[in-house]
């Protein structure tokens, strides 16, 4: 039976509509998520108990009038909780520890969600895409993108990556703490550089990326860390960097960005030590889309369309592997770049991670 033939669900239909005002007001609250996050309103709240609305809006110097819109919008989202009798609101423990605690593995505050205010400036460019497969290349977004990403994912590598992943590579720590020479490619603003850098002293790190915006606020954030004796960045396409062999070579949720990952990952194993790890942390995917549809696979293939698909697009080959690859098509892709052996090394619930040798 074609679509055209099937006949209206009443029930289905209602039971849409709902789930769909739910993603609309959903979309709405994230946005004021994002401007909760940017007037300082999570951290005024968490940990202060019930406050008013007049309370709150004093609090963080604000006007009252849009904090009580903002309070009963986070309060029908399930982000406060309202005390009819008292009229008063509060952040609960567990929403503070992601909006407000900026230690969690999970924090989503200081601008991790960017991304928001990045898509509504993309929009002419989008339609355009879509309409004629064009590009964006990544730094011709509205810069809030750089730093969204840095702070959206930073928070998982300091909760994972020398605690379970970098442990769980063959052999990996070991020459980590002895020493090795490791190289970060597509590192961005260089939060993973920075945090294994600090793990292990006696290594060194280089960090690579094609964008130079990215890679002088990496330089800063390295300094501020105290780390650039031992850390440094160059700007380098993923198919061109160079100062191997390196015993550990990563990329960070950036191989399926790139226009030709077969060629960076080519390029990782010319200057690969013969005995070293090439170690791919990639959003978490199945093989298949049907196994990605589902609330995590929807926010990665959305953000993929945005800004991975859409930089790949912009790159030579335009290989646009998108942000749901899954571990098979990279297994491939390690292949076709001249790795023999490849695994999953471990997995969380938002990350594969993925291990190739020569
Ligand atoms: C999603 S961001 C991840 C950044 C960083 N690895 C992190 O985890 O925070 C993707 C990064 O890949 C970089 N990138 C994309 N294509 C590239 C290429 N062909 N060569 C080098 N870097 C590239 C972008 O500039 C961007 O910094």
């Amino acid at each position: 039976m074609t679509t055209a033939e099937r006949t209206l669900d009443e029930a289905k239909l209602e039971s849409f509509l709902g789930s769909f005002i739910g993603d609309f007001g959903g979309s709405i609250s994230i946005s004021l998520v994002y401007l909760g996050d940017r007037l300082g309103l999570y951290k005024a709240m968490a940990g202060a108990g019930p406050l008013t609305s007049s309370q709150l809006a004093e609090k963080t110097d604000t006007h009252e009038r849009y904090i009580r819109d903002w309070l009963n919008n986070m309060a029908g989202g399930g982000y406060v909780e309202y005390d009819a009798s008292a009229g008063t609101y509060e952040l609960p423990p567990e929403q503070a520890f992601v909006f407000a605690n900026s230690d969690s593995p999970v924090f989503m505050g200081d601008g991790a969600l960017g991304f928001i205010p990045v898509i509504w400036a993309a929009e002419e460019r989008m339609l355009d895409a879509f309409k004629t497969g064009a590009g964006i290349p990544w730094g011709e977004h509205d810069s809030r993108l750089f730093s969204a990403t840095e702070q959206f994912f930073r928070p998982g590598y300091r909760a994972n990556l020398t605690e379970s992943w970098i442990p769980a590579l063959d052999g990996v720590h070991e020459k980590l703490q002895n020493g090795a020479r490791v190289a970060d490619v597509g590192c961005g603003h260089g939060a993973s550089a920075v945090v294994m850098a600090e793990a292990y002293p006696n290594s060194s790190f280089t960090g690579f990326d094609f964008h130079a915006e990215s890679i002088n606020t990496a330089r800063e954030r390295a300094a501020r860390a105290g780390v650039s004796d031992r850390v440094s960045f160059e700007v380098a396409p993923a198919s061109e960097f160079t100062g191997g062999p390196y015993d550990l070579i990563c990329f960070f949720d950036c191989v399926h960005d790139m226009g030709d990952p077969v060629g960076a990952v080519a390029n990782a194993r010319k200057q690969i030590a013969s005995d070293g790890t090439l170690m791919l942390v990639e959003p978490f995917a199945g093989d298949k889309p049907e196994d990605n549809h589902n609330p995590l696979g929807r926010l990665f293939y959305g953000a993929s369309a945005f800004f991975c698909t859409a930089n790949s697009l912009s790159q030579e080959v335009g290989a646009a592997i998108g942000a749901q690859a899954g571990e098979a098509r990279l297994g491939e892709v390690c292949s076709d770049g001249g790795f023999t052996k490849f695994r999953r090394a471990t997995e969380t619930p938002f990350n594969l991670v993925l291990e190739a040798r020569p």
